[in-house]
């Protein structure tokens, strides 16, 4: 099944030029890019994101991180792309996750885990609606071989 997700880079790893990087692995992977933007989250709309964690003891340092500097908040599109991704990021504490997950090769502290990716389908609607309009997300076909010749 085709669906969309919400993957955001996190400040730590805009400051850590891994914008490229991370791209990169979603694209080799075959996933579409459908909308993009670099962007400060205010803290309203960062304890909307998180709301389902607000009074855990990492509510408001996770809160503060987020809005700490510009993220790179995207929606990408593909087969199954809600489970995958996730795989592709690996688990939540970085020292946890697999080599070759996205955490498991640059991250090292969970509170500095380098991306966010919606892990549900209704998580995902709701994620990409709280950041972007319906005119931002793009509805394109791909064919390499006629921007090639
Ligand atoms: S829970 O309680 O198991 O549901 O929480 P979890 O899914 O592990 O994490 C929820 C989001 O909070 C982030 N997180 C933290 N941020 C800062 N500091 C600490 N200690 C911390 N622990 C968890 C975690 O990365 C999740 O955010 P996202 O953006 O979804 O990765």
């Amino acid at each position: 099944m085709v669906e969309k997700t919400f993957l955001m880079i996190k400040p730590d790893a805009v400051q850590r030029n891994l914008i490229g990087e991370i791209v990169t692995r979603f694209e080799r992977k075959g996933f579409k890019l459908v909308a993009a933007k670099l962007m400060t989250i205010s803290e309203p709309l960062a304890k909307q994101h998180y709301a389902e964690h607000e009074g855990k003891p990492f509510f408001n340092n996770l809160v503060s991180f987020i809005t700490s500097g510009p993220v790179f908040a995207m929606v990408w599109q593909g087969e199954n792309i809600i489970e995958s991704s996730r795989k592709m990021i690996g688990k939540t504490n970085p020292q946890e996750a697999e080599a070759g997950t996205i955490r498991g090769d640059h991250g090292i502290v969970t509170h500095r885990n380098i991306i966010h990716g919606s892990d549900s389908t209704e998580s995902a609607d709701r994620e990409i609606n709280l950041y972007f309009s319906k005119e931002e997300i793009q509805n394109y076909e791909k064919n390499v071989d006629y921007w090639l010749s």
